[in-house]
């Protein structure tokens, strides 16, 4: 692909934006000043400078972000700042889109991607893949709703008892829940069902993906073919 294309596909502007820059001098790919924007390269693993910043190309964009508090997982949100905010701009041009939403005070590891079939496939209820959530409960954990939350627990507008995978007391106060759907504020509700109330909502694991240890929130990277290999089904 010309590297005119290339920036424009990396979401550094329109391709004549993007092809002024080269010819201003202004881009480095591998590390070497190139001032031609019709110059071909490969995409993936092209290490560009663009106007001194940094840029690993990619055909497709996975990253994961430590979701801090606070934050709405909608392009549009309506009470606090958007996720997509604390993304650097190519990203958001590139209109990488959050593989589902965690709520406003949710924390934790939130993948984000430009890649439809990436989201439509880890999202799928088909697919069923495992979501693991630290819960911080208002009330002491008891054994009842630790089993009750293992069997079985009515939503009001679901037409079956949900059940979660796994679910065990992690302390006093804190449950790890283990769920293979992904509904509306599912978490909160099936535990309230079970008699105790959501406090604090941490997402650490996706599939045999683990949240980062060293992002802090609001930090992301991108993901590593390892890390993509984690969520595909065992
Ligand atoms: N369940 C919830 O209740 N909230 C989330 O953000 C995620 C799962």
């Amino acid at each position: 692909m010309t590297l005119d294309r290339i920036l424009q596909s990396q979401g550094f502007g329109t391709r004549r934006y993007c092809g002024d820059l080269i010819a201003a001098g202004l881009v480095e790919v591998n590390g070497e000043l190139c001032d031609d924007p019709r110059a071909n390269f490969e995409v993936d693993g092209l290490r560009l400078t663009v106007d001194g910043e940094e840029w690993l190309a990619c055909t497709k964009a996975y990253l994961m972000l430590n979701k801090p508090t606070g934050y709405e997982c909608s392009q549009r949100p309506r009470h606090h700042p958007s996720v997509y905010t604390l993304l650097p701009v190519p990203l958001r041009l590139r209109e990488v889109q959050a593989v589902g939403r965690l709520d406003h005070d949710t924390t934790g590891l939130l993948l984000l991607t430009d890649d439809g079939q990436f989201i439509h496939a880890q999202t799928s209820p088909k697919r069923k893949v495992p979501k693991v959530y630290e819960v911080t409960t208002a009330e002491p954990v008891t054994e009842a709703q630790v089993e009750a939350l293992r069997t079985g627990v009515k939503l009001d507008d679901e037409p079956a008892p949900l059940a979660a995978e796994g679910c065990e007391a992690t302390g006093e106060r804190s449950l790890r829940l283990t769920l293979l759907q992904g509904k509306y504020h599912q978490v909160k509700r099936m535990v309230a069902a079970a008699g105790n109330h959501v406090e604090a909502l941490h997402r650490s694991a996706i599939g045999r993906l683990v949240l980062e240890p060293t992002l802090a929130p609001g930090e992301w990277r991108w993901l590593t073919a390892e890390d993509l290999a984690a969520l595909l089904p065992e």
